[in-house]
């Protein structure tokens, strides 16, 4: 098989390892990758958004199967533009349509989604200019924090948490009016939950699934969860709080609702789906939908995945996933990300990289690298993940952490503190 992994994250170098790894893999090329996924694949100088140069791409290549890492192609419709075009329907696309693509590019269809099929999420209204009084009265009933969200994609940056009433409304107002572009022209208000946030898995045809491990993210730059929201600083797997009965609970009441509203809304799915949890008491409640593997969670759930990968996706395609015997390692995984001085504010690229050597005790899965006159050097602000596995979580982190500290680059920043709550 030859496969064309699409994306240049870490998230993409931990598919792009665990695929190559693959019997049946024959060429593996990834677009356009990475520093990391250049050592175990061929990088493809391509644009994810450029549907008829991944297509053309796939035709001269002989690509039988596209993976398609980020979501904004998806939301775009990637897939539909695959499944459109008669030379290209029958590659298979890793990486649902628009429609079910809009899980993750519209909160208010996710929203309106889950109230249909009672899937357990946080109250809400949707606003748009007209409604603007309704909004009012909306936030006005809501104690604090206030949680306002861009409809659409907003590259991660779309939730606003404030604490104050005025201020939330203020910021309401300026969001219709283009804060973030067309994706806050509807904004969703909500209900703010409190409890603990975990990330949970699954591979789906629209009809069989297989479920992942479970991992959990530290998306602010400081210690102890402080500061900014970032891509994320750092993941771990599998999480204690999640037990048989509280992952029961997710299964019944969340994942399997979600694939059965899928069926019965008639939209055909054929990818990863990553809820976004949050554990209130015992429930699990929907923060959000993803419609594509987390960064950095895939960096820690891959590695515990005994299954030849793309064995999975074939399966998926052919309606066998439920004839999969499904394996994980038990021993926990970490990951560590190290990022760019400044990030997620401003940050400098094209510092040299060194210590990479180091990785015979975990991976060093690249994030935001590629190649300068022969050298690995920083092109982001997420740099570097390394993931270590080890029989407790402390052991995983404190591997991941020895790593981390011998691969260098100028002002290099990571958080000690990955798993610190669990
Ligand atoms: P999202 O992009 O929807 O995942 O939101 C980003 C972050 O905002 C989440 O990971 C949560 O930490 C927080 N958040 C979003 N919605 C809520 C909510 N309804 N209640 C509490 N926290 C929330
Ligand atoms: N780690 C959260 C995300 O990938 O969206």
């Amino acid at each position: 098989m030859n496969v064309l992994l699409l994306g240049s994250g870490g998230r993409e170098h931990a598919l792009a390892w665990k695929l190559s790894k693959s019997s049946k893999i024959v060429k593996l090329y990834v677009g356009p990758g990475n520093a990391g996924t250049k050592e175990i694949a061929e990088n493809v100088a391509i644009n994810p958004m450029n549907f008829r140069e991944v297509g053309l791409f796939c035709l001269e290549n002989n690509v039988n199967i596209l993976v398609v890492g980020p979501e904004a192609p998806l939301v775009e419709g990637i897939s539909d533009y695959f499944s459109n075009n008669p030379d290209l329907k029958n590659i298979i696309v890793i990486g649902p349509g628009k429609k079910g693509a809009l899980l993750e590019g519209s909160k208010d269809f996710a929203k309106g989604f889950m109230s249909v099929y009672g899937i357990p999420t946080a109250g809400y209204f949707t606003a748009c200019k007209a409604t603007i009084d309704k909004a009012i009265e909306f936030v006005e009933k809501q104690t604090p924090p206030y949680v306002l969200k861009a409809d659409g994609l907003a590259a991660g940056k779309g939730v606003l948490i404030i604490d104050n009433k005025d201020e939330a409304i203020l910021s309401l107002k300026e969001m219709l009016n283009g804060k973030f572009g067309e994706a806050s022209a509807r904004v969703v208000i909500e209900e703010f939950l409190s409890g603990i946030e975990l990330s949970v898995f699954v591979l789906t045809n629209g009809n069989e699934y297989v479920i992942f491990p479970e991992a959990k993210d530290y998306k602010r730059i400081g210690e102890q969860d402080t500061g900014l929201n970032t891509g994320g600083m750092g993941a771990i797997s599998p999480v204690s709080f999640a037990d048989k009965e509280f992952m029961d609970k997710v299964e019944n009441k969340i994942i399997l609702p979600t694939i059965n509203g899928l069926n019965k809304e008639g939209i055909p799915y054929l990818g990863f789906i990553f809820f976004g949890l949050i554990k209130v008491g015992n429930e699990p409640y929907v923060i959000e939908y993803n419609v594509r593997m987390g960064d950095p969670e895939t960096e820690v759930v891959i590695p515990r995945l005994k299954n030849d990968l793309l064995d999975l996706f074939i399966a998926a395609k052919e309606n066998k996933l439920s004839e999969i015997d499904i394996k994980f390692e038990d021993d926990f995984a970490a990951t560590v990300m190290l990022v760019s001085g400044g990030y997620p504010g401003n940050y400098e690229k094209g510092k040299e990289i060194t210590g990479l050597e180091n990785n015979k005790d975990g991976k060093i899965f690249h994030a935001g690298t590629k190649i300068h006159n022969g050298k690995v050097v920083t092109e982001g602000g997420r740099v570097i993940a390394v993931t270590c596995l080890g029989k407790t979580k402390d052991i995983a982190v404190s591997k991941s952490l020895e790593i981390a500290e011998k691969v260098s680059f100028e002002k290099k920043y990571f958080r000690k503190d990955i798993g610190f709550d669990l």
